[in-house]
């Protein structure tokens, strides 16, 4: 009788171990990407294009480009104000986690040359060790129409 007690605490004991495992990993695998809304560049012979510095050219509103060599994407978009105004959608990585010794680049996961969001760095901690990323500070003025949930910001 005792020794099946002693057996099934044991047993719900790694069945909750397993469950934290499997939200551990999850919880990593999710990639961390950052957006945020700047105002395009724009070249005075080619009004109402963005103008990608990285690659050197223009793209059209609506369209994505690559930020290589930096590990991020950008899309060009075009605001609902009067007069609406081009602005540059840009995803990148955010900042890099606080550093951890018990937390290593996972060198096989990520691979620097990959397109946005593949080239975003991965990190693999011993067990019971968790990153932390600093907190983001409130990144430049948001134009007003894609502002109105300011105060629903998601907590990390
Ligand atoms: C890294 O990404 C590039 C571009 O997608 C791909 O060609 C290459 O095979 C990848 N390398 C590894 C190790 O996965």
């Amino acid at each position: 009788m005792k020794r099946f007690a002693v057996v099934a605490v044991v047993l719900f004991a790694s069945a909750v171990f397993a469950a934290e495992e499997a939200k551990k990993e999850a919880e990593d695998d999710k990639a961390k990407t950052y957006r945020r809304l700047i105002p395009a560049d724009v070249l005075r012979d080619f009004p109402g294009m963005c103008f990608a510095s990285t690659k050197c050219a223009t793209v059209e509103p609506g369209k994505t480009w690559d930020l290589t060599p930096f590990c991020g994407r950008s899309t060009c978009v075009v605001s609902e104000d009067k007069p609406p105004r081009l602005l540059e959608l840009v995803e990148d990585c955010g900042p890099l986690p606080l550093a951890n010794p018990k937390c290593k680049l996972d060198e096989e996961k990520t691979n620097k040359t990959a397109p946005f969001p593949g080239c975003c760095p991965q990190f693999k901690c011993e067990d019971g060790a968790k990153l932390e990323y600093p907190e983001i500070p409130t990144v430049a003025p948001v134009p007003e129409e894609s502002a109105p949930a300011a105060s629903s910001t998601p907590k990390a």
